[in-house]
């Protein structure tokens, strides 16, 4: 009677962690009729436990596959325990309300979203290799997303015009981040077997050559940025000396802790199939091209001193020493400059004096500390004994050079690359990225800024 009771409690929730669940996926666990281990979370751990949902030794049986029909739709089935889904996918209870949009109505609370807005997507991606110990994190391209996912257990997704697998098969993986608000910040991630059918004549290759890493964009006409690889998150970290590191090599989204990326437009990710991952769709050429003429801001009651907006990393004058320089925004409205009590890189509204965001130092070294835009696309606070203070997060070597670090009109520091991409923008303390959503909670296109 106990052991019953346990199993009735243990699968109680049908969405709270969860995973995709298909015979296809790479699964340690597949004996356990009630299984959860899929559907628990990745955070903190080293690579070799987080990648592949340390499940690369349980591989599918041999021809199991989960089908892509190029330019159609898949249809794949979600879960916090493989006992809700169809018998198909090894359940035995079936999916509980397979197409209700809003779990939120009944007991299924604990998916940390406390709003279904707060679900904030999940995706698709997939590789073109068929041994999956030969694919690397950067080897996974993201070709479909949903951005209310998890809302429905019967989740449909639309698929671009892939070409075909090597082999008859490729590599896919299910992703997932959920918003930070539900008090916990982790990433998703179940690999399975893939193989596009329907294949077309005229599919081209994904450009994983040029795949990148996500970044938030706060203007959608920057958003435009091809092929990228998934989100890797909250992982791969070691903790020295109380130091929190994360290691570059890896995990590739710099966002602190309570501050999820997600897989939404927010991040430039569209709603759907990604058409803009192939060699002839990617809307990015990756070559240099000049930047545009910095402009200053010549109102001289605000500049007296005739400060610039643009920081480069090729012009070695252009740099920031606290207390005295700053940069100005052509539209006179925001500053940024190093405090001199603090060494804080701040960024201040000049109307209501409000401080927008700062880049804090780690510790307060000798004065006068200096900021620096290296040519290989970091910036650096330096104290004057040379130790770095406050730098940019995952930008170095992200891009090509010369980058320049502006400050814009709409109040923010963006950093670009010599191919007029940006590269890292701070965010504002204020969250304010939410006021541009629409009424909808997950708005199929981002509001352009004002
Ligand atoms: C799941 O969605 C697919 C595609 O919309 C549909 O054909 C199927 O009937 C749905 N299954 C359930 C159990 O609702
Ligand atoms: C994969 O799909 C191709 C068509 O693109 C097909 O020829 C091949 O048999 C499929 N492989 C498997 C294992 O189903
Ligand atoms: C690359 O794209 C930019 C912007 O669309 C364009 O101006 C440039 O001519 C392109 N360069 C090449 C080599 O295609
Ligand atoms: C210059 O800035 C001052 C202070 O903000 C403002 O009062 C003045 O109107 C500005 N002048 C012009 C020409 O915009
Ligand atoms: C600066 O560097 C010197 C020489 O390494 C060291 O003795 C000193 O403690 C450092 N000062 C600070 C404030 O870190
Ligand atoms: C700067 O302050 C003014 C006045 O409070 C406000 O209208 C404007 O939106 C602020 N700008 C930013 C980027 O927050």
């Amino acid at each position: 009677m106990q052991r019953a009771l346990l199993l009735l409690v243990a699968v109680a929730s049908a969405l709270s962690h969860c995973s995709m669940w298909h015979p296809s996926t790479f699964d340690c666990d597949r004996a356990s009729i009630n299984s959860a281990g899929n559907s628990q979370p990745l955070q903190d751990l080293p690579f070799s436990q987080w990648w592949w949902h340390n499940n690369l030794d349980c591989p599918p049986a041999a021809g199991q596959v989960f089908n892509l029909p190029a330019n159609g739709q898949a249809v794949v089935e979600l879960s916090t325990n493989k006992a809700f889904t169809s018998k198909a996918n090894g359940g035995h209870k079936g999916m509980i309300q397979p197409n209700t949009p809003v779990p939120w109505t009944n007991d299924w609370t604990n998916i940390h979203a406390p709003a279904r807005g707060d679900v904030a997507g999940c995706a698709f991606a997939i590789s073109y290799k068929s041994d999956p110990r030969q694919v690397k994190p950067e080897d996974f391209v993201i070709f479909s997303v949903v951005h209310d996912c998890v809302a429905r257990q019967n989740q449909t997704f639309n698929i671009p015009n892939l070409p075909a697998c090597p082999n008859g098969k490729c590599m896919c993986s299910w992703f997932w981040i959920h918003k930070s608000i539900g008090g916990s910040d982790q990433m998703y991630m179940t690999p399975f077997v893939c193989n596009v059918t329907n294949v077309r004549s005229n599919a081209k290759a994904v450009d994983v050559a040029h795949a990148q890493a996500p970044r938030k964009c706060y203007d959608p006409t920057t958003c435009t940025m091809g092929p990228r690889n998934p989100m890797y998150w909250k992982n791969e970290r070691r903790e020295i000396h109380r130091e929190t590191v994360t290691d570059e090599r890896t995990a590739n989204m710099p966002e602190d802790g309570h501050r999820a990326p997600t897989y939404s437009i927010l991040y430039g990710w569209k709603e759907g199939a990604q058409k803009d991952i192939f060699v002839n769709t990617n809307p990015n050429n990756y070559t240099a091209r000049a930047a545009p003429t910095e402009k200053k801001c010549t109102n001289s009651t605000v500049n007296p001193k005739a400060y610039g907006s643009r920081i480069s990393s090729d012009k070695p004058a252009t740099f920031l020493v606290d207390g005295g320089d700053a940069i100005i925004s052509p539209n006179c409205r925001y500053v940024a400059y190093l405090q001199r009590d603090t060494g804080n890189l701040i960024v201040k509204n000049l109307t209501d004096q409000q401080v927008l965001w700062y880049g804090g130092v780690k510790q307060r070294g000798p004065r006068p500390l200096t900021l620096k835009l290296l040519a290989d696309g970091q910036v650096n606070t330096y104290d004057s004994n040379g130790t770095v203070q406050w730098s940019t997060p995952m930008t170095q070597g992200l891009g090509k050079g010369p980058y320049h670090l502006d400050i814009i009109n709409g109040g923010q520091l963006v950093l670009t690359d010599a191919t007029q991409q940006h590269r890292w923008e701070n965010f504002f303390f204020d969250d304010r990225e939410n006021q541009f959503l629409s009424t909808s909670a997950d708005p199929a296109v981002w509001r352009r800024r004002p």
